[in-house]
């Protein structure tokens, strides 16, 4: 057990029982933030980022307790702040969590049922603390705390997932399985240099004036959030179906894709030096940020929403290496019928690749060096194959691997993961 004397606290070992998963009071996460900037502030300064943070609990999503702050302490440690200068209780490890909505599909089922994931981000130790097995001890407390934390109607969650930064097997050891990592790079300068790709851009830019593609903004998102999850869930149905394998995926709903672009708001204006948030990129000067694009006529749009992604210390402008636009989803509305062709379609084809070339065109107008897209679906591989844009593979080996524990019967290994794309990341 842990015991504390004035603000002399012996630090208790991983395995004692005292120690217990709890809430931090605001000071504690002032202080986790002010450490773990260096990790997760990107381009911003640390005020800026003490700024993010709490910004974050107030958004769709994770607003009214859609995310919950966890640490790692001993029981009998006070979090007790009104001694005043404020409570000095070591925070051992540290974490955030994510109630989201997750859709599931079983083999002999026709119906999908809707359940709650959660996912897990930040999972930190300050840096005095690390080696002693406190990060493990708080993910061992929290993998099963997960299971019932803000379940509907008594039921336990279907899964918690996080994206881990520190390679494929020490989360694995317990209990997030490590998924596919694999991504597809665009860079948004050859976009101007190639001539293959310049003649794609006119094509593109032709599309545009003949009026067939769609920017997507806040006013035309959320429709098409349901048309998507509508065919995610037929999606799901035939992946269970084919696979016999209990099928999920984290629902690509109207929330989860504002939580991204509400993020990349505030980054932005700050970045940008607009004026707020919301009101991102309309400064004067350049005309505002595209958040996605819609191509083709309903019933065979192609579609993706995106978020931009500023790494490194400083303008913009000067770390375009470090800059990344995520494709957060790519929609193909008739994904059903281009399964089963061999080649994709001509339209298709070229919806998708007229919708890739404003993502590009996008990053290049704000400082942001390629295009990502992650596990892409056999038919965008094709379609990828046969847009002639300049793309690179990767797998990813160390950063952001997605990881899931399953809190089903099933084993984790057995269950397909559909649509493992950006936006279920936090
Ligand atoms: C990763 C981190 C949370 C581990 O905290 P900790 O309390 O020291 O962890 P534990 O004592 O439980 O485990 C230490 C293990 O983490 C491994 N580890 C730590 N940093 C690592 C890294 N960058 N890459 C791979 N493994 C790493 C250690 O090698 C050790 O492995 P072992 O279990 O095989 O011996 C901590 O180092 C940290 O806060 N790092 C900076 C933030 C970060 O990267 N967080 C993870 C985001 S997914």
């Amino acid at each position: 057990m842990g015991s504390a004397s004035q603000d002399t606290y012996v630090l208790p070992d991983a395995t004692s029982p005292s120690l217990v998963l709890a809430h931090p009071t605001d000071a504690e996460k002032r202080r986790t933030w002010s450490l773990n900037h260096r990790e997760w502030g990107g381009a911003l300064t640390l005020e800026e980022y003490l700024k993010r943070e709490p910004y974050l609990t107030t958004i769709p999503l994770t607003r009214d307790g859609g995310m919950t702050h966890w640490i790692l302490t001993d029981s009998s440690w006070s979090a007790d702040s009104s001694s005043g200068g404020g409570s000095t209780r070591p925070v051992l490890a540290s974490c955030e969590s994510i109630r989201k909505r997750v859709l599931v599909a079983a083999p002999d089922d026709a119906e999908v049922h809707d359940g709650v994931g959660h996912g897990i981000g930040s999972v930190f130790t300050y840096p005095e603390f690390r080696g002693r097995r406190f990060a493990a001890r708080m993910l061992n407390e929290l993998g099963p705390t997960l299971r019932k934390w803000q379940a509907h109607g008594g039921r336990d969650a279907v899964c918690s997932a996080l994206w881990s930064d520190i390679g494929k097997t020490y989360y694995a050891k317990k209990g997030w399985a490590a998924f596919p990592s694999l991504h597809v790079e665009f860079p948004s300068t050859s976009a101007k240099q190639s001539g293959e790709a310049e003649a794609e851009a006119e094509a593109g830019a032709g599309s545009e004036k003949r009026g067939e593609i769609t920017p997507i903004t806040y006013d035309n998102l959320e429709p098409l959030c349901q048309r998507d999850e509508q065919l995610l869930k037929d999606k799901l149905t035939r992946t269970a179906r084919e696979t016999r394998r209990t099928s999920v995926a984290f629902a690509p709903d109207h929330d989860t894709l504002r939580w991204h672009l509400y993020r990349d708001d505030f980054i932005s204006s700050i970045l940008f030096k607009t004026t707020s948030p919301q009101e991102t990129n309309s400064n004067s000067s350049v005309a505002p940020f595209i958040r996605g694009a819609i191509a083709g006529p309903e019933g065979r749009r192609v579609w993706a929403v995106w978020s931009r992604n500023y790494g490194g210390n400083g303008a913009p402008a000067d770390n375009v290496d470090k800059n990344k636009l995520y494709i957060l989803r790519l929609v193909i509305e008739p994904e059903a019928s281009e399964e089963t062709n061999e080649s994709p379609a001509e339209d298709i084809r070229e919806a998708f690749t007229a919708v890739m070339q404003v993502a590009l065109k996008e990053a290049s107008r704000w400082h942001l060096g390629q295009v990502n897209l992650w596990n892409p679906s056999p038919t965008v591989k094709r379609l990828i194959d046969r847009s002639g844009l300049r793309h690179r593979w990767v797998e990813r080996d160390e950063d952001s691997i997605p990881s899931m524990m399953w809190y089903g019967d099933e084993n984790v290994r057995n269950i397909e993961w559909v649509a493992n794309e950006k936006y279920c990341w936090c």
